[in-house]
């Protein structure tokens, strides 16, 4: 039960007193409210924006030590959430996964992680070293996506690995499913291993009932949550829900903080309050929206000949695809016989429409508190065009699903990472050590990591995200020709 006045803005609120108060400015930043930018950018921003635009004098507390309208409001986004402590990240979720896998482990502590994990989770493993023991997740062998881990899986390897220091799971996918995480909670717990949330894609999840479990419902220990993603608050801004118990709540403040610009910028911390408010107070009625637009959409998709919406009924047979949040419209494309790629590339060039991410198979689109009836109509209509130009005019691609084995670690992230290292082609580099990661982001699943041995199936795998024209990052060439690795391995 609420005990709060969730109506309340008090950072947002005093931020905007202050700004009105209009003291003459001797501190940072320096363009103090605007005036000493360059105009078209102020003009283009706008003086109310700029107004705002503050950092941590004492009237405005401090991030790092909060104890005035920051607490204030950490503390109502925790009564929100139903956690016992929230934490406001200005560095995304990124920084609150690494401030989660800091927080349970240290050098050699082992920590259950998915395979297709952010890569975020790689920087908290390299800056912690912790050691990853990589849980498989289920691979949709239609759809051509991996979803959630299993129950199965999180209980043989918590059963191989008791000593683990956390779990950590992705609540839900970028694609919407959910694993049963209430009973990875439950078998976690009963180790006495805490569980740890990616819920980048989950910060809805609490305010509808008609939703997938919450990271903080389903009793995880901590989640970190991308309120920017489709919670309304600005880009970067992010929480971080903390329950006690596996956790000490200033072992996080600390680890946070050792991650944060000390420069945190009230513009951001103020959207993140009011994206508070409003998920808490007219959040079911927007969600609720949200979710009657996506279906709408994927019934109308759906229709559509050669093309099939990811949707409930491909849900509920397994703990792994335990359940599904409706408003992410997975369009798989295969039976047109053209890769999502191209197809968000056609949606971009011929009607103006940008998509979240698209792979080999599908079109990722993301039906938040935004958007309108029109928008859904401008795209449903040209997919209906696009399907129309290629349905049975190619044949339709088959998915063979080929996610290269888990390579095999050979030395801990963190010592591949600060190994002495040589560069060599990629082409060249099957059985050495690879000292930097490679994944495809979006969606941000790594193909290789740091201390793991380069496989042949791995550069095949490479080589064919490439030529399908999906975004391969991480090394330092940004070319991929040539890749760092461990020196004198072999
Ligand atoms: C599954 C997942 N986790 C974490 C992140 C990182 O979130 P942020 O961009 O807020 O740092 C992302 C971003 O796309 C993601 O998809």
């Amino acid at each position: 039960m609420r005990t709060v006045d969730q109506h309340r803005t008090p950072l947002f609120t005093g931020l905007v007193e202050h700004a009105r108060r209009n003291p003459i400015q001797f501190h940072i930043p320096g363009h103090k409210k605007g005036a000493g930018m360059a105009p078209e950018f102020r003009e283009f921003i706008g003086e109310r924006a700029l107004s705002i635009d503050l950092i941590n004098i004492a009237p405005l507390d401090d991030l790092h030590n909060p104890h005035g309208i920051i607490r204030e409001a950490q503390a109502m986004a925790a009564e929100a959430f139903g956690a016992d402590h929230s934490y406001f990240s200005v560095q995304g979720t990124s920084g609150a996964i690494t401030t989660m896998i800091m927080t349970v482990c240290g050098p050699g502590d082992k920590i259950l992680v998915p395979r297709n994990v952010h890569k975020s989770v790689l920087t908290g493993i390299v800056l912690s070293g912790a050691l990853p023991i990589f849980m498989n997740p289920d691979l949709d062998y239609d759809l051509g996506i991996a979803h959630g881990v299993s129950l199965e899986v999180v209980r043989h390897t918590l059963d191989q690995h008791p000593d683990a220091k956390g779990v950590l799971v992705i609540n839900p996918t970028y694609y919407g499913v959910a694993a049963d995480l209430k009973g990875i909670v439950e078998l976690a717990h009963a180790r006495g291993v805490p569980v740890l949330v990616d819920e980048a894609h989950g910060v809805h999840l609490c305010f509808h009932e008609g939703l997938p479990l919450s990271a903080m419902q389903a009793g995880a220990d901590m989640a970190a949550t991308s309120v920017h993603k489709l919670g309304g608050s600005l880009t970067q801004t992010s929480i971080l829900n903390v329950r006690e118990g596996f956790i000490n709540p200033g072992r996080v403040q600390a680890i946070l903080s050792m991650l944060t610009t000390t420069s945190t910028s009230y513009l951001l911390l103020a959207s993140l309050d009011a994206a508070r408010k409003q998920l808490a107070t007219r959040g079911r009625e927007l969600i609720d929206r949200a979710i009657r637009l996506a279906e709408r959409a994927r019934r109308q998709i759906d229709a559509i000949p050669g093309l099939h919406c990811l949707g409930a009924e491909a849900i509920g047979h397994s703990s792994s695809r335990f359940d599904f949040d409706p408003t992410k419209l997975c369009i798989n494309v295969k039976e047109l016989g053209v890769t999502g790629v191209e197809i968000e590339l056609l949606l971009r060039e011929e009607f103006n429409i940008e998509v979240e991410l698209s792979d080999l198979y599908n079109v990722l689109c993301i039906i938040s508190l935004g958007d309108t009836e029109e928008d859904i109509d401008a795209l449903v209509e040209a997919l209906r065009t696009i399907a129309g130009r290629f349905y049975r005019q190619r044949p339709a691609n088959v998915v063979k699903v080929k996610v290269p084995v888990t390579p095999i670690l050979a030395m801990h992230p963190r010592t591949a990472f600060y190994a002495e290292t040589e560069v060599v082609p990629l082409r060249e580099a099957e059985g050495r050590v690879i000292a930097e990661s490679i994944m495809v982001y979006p969606p941000g699943i790594p193909i290789l990591l740091p201390g793991e041995i380069v496989a042949q199936e791995n550069l095949d795998y490479l080589d064919e995200c490439i030529q399908a024209g999906l975004p391969v990052q991480g090394t330092e060439d940004p070319e991929l020709k040539m890749v760092k690795v461990v020196r004198n391995t072999r």
